[in-house]
């Protein structure tokens, strides 16, 4: 069984992160979302892995590279435009052949592995296995209704008026009846092919569909809320470490879980988990409150800062308080003593900035 992981896409919901980066890269704990996946793939006993690309074909090569620290083999398939999962799909033929593989939406995160998932398509061998989750808001997902038995009876796209809670998990399996599906279906209304389109193309042509429910906790990570919940899921999990590289003072105090990476150093500060602060990371009389994942070679100095997740190089200096942000790569935020004093600001298009 092969994987197919789709990495392409536009990530409009967290520009302006994503006008510079892909948002499958964003790390969620200090680890790139897209890895969680792919190790998940590794750990279900699949190697041959095809990485669908778009315009941030580059920055994840770079980060994945041939994918043998996964102990992959990943094979990069670039897609002209983000012309919808089921279009993924389709340009994918020649790397998945006529065996069946497992789909994977990269900024999907999953608590439980994809082991018994695997095992189960492989032993039962339906044409398609769906995953389903109950949400508060379906219309922002593809929504599946079931009848009595759990059984998929229609998929639909991102409804106006969802008739089910159930929304649709980025973890699909098929077989090889999904090409034929994919090359019958159209262009939704919003000029994509449609993966729930083409699922929905199996179940009216008689072909076995089997849909489980998610046991743990998904996580769509497209919007901020949902990536800062994700890390914090994930962060509820970790375990105390310290790098032996890493410095902490006798001025400073660790509470509760926190993860120093290589190179941290936490000087006269309270870092108050669960929290991780990564490598080369600098923090100065400040506190780290819980919750919070800050990146590679960070300053924070003076501050307060907590539910929130920094990319590498930001610098924060004497800003009280933050949370519930993402704050990106080489960002500064600092209280200036220039007057008039006043707000000045220089962010990046469709930026949001919220002022008590
Ligand atoms: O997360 C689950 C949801 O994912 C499902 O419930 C929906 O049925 C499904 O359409 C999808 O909805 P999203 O709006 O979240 O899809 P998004 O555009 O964010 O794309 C999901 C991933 O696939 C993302 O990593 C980008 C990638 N992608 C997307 C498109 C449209 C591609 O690689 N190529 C594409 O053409």
């Amino acid at each position: 069984m092969k994987a197919l992981v789709l990495s392409g896409g536009k990530g409009t919901r967290l520009r302006p992160i994503t006008h510079t980066s892909a948002k499958q890269l964003i790390p969620v704990a200090n680890k790139p979302i897209l890895f969680y996946g792919l190790e998940a793939i590794a750990q279900a006993g699949i190697r041959e892995v095809g990485i669908v690309v778009g315009d941030t074909i580059q920055e994840i090569r770079q980060s994945v590279k041939d994918g043998s620290s996964f102990g992959l083999n990943v094979t990069y398939i670039p897609q002209e435009a983000p012309l919808g999962l089921a279009h993924a799909v389709k340009i994918s033929k020649d790397f998945i052949g006529k065996e069946s593989f497992l789909m994977f939406l990269g900024d999907n995160l999953l608590k439980e592995g994809l082991a018994d998932l695997v095992q189960e398509f492989k032993d039962k061998k339906p044409n398609s296995q769906i995953l389903v989750s109950k949400v508060p808001n379906p219309q922002q997902f593809g929504v599946v209704e079931v009848d009595g038995e759990d059984r998929a009876v229609r998929l639909v796209e991102k409804p106006k008026m969802p008739q089910s809670d159930l929304a649709l998990v980025g973890v699909y399996l098929f077989d090889s009846h999904i090409f034929k599906a994919v090359d019958e279906i159209k262009p939704s209304g919003r000029g994509e092919l449609e993966i729930t389109d083409a699922i929905q193309w199996l179940l009216d042509h008689k072909y076995q569909v089997i849909c489980k429910r998610v046991t743990g906790w998904w996580k769509d990570t497209g919007k901020l809320e949902d990536l800062l919940e994700a890390n914090r899921l994930i962060l509820e999990g970790i375990k105390s470490h310290s790098d032996t590289a890493s410095q902490v003072d006798s001025k400073s105090k660790l509470e509760g879980r926190v993860v120093l990476e290589a190179g941290a150093q936490i000087l006269h500060s309270t870092v108050r988990g669960p929290a991780i602060i990564g490598k080369n990371t600098r923090i100065y009389n400040s506190y780290i409150g819980p919750y919070t994942a800050i990146y590679h070679d960070v300053s924070v100095e003076e501050s307060e800062i907590e539910h929130s997740i920094v990319l590498e190089h930001a610098h924060l200096k004497n800003v009280h308080s933050i949370t519930d942000s993402l704050i990106g790569q080489r960002v500064e935020v600092i209280k200036s003593p220039a007057t008039p004093s006043a707000y000045r600001l220089m962010l990046g298009d469709s930026s949001r900035v919220e002022i008590p």
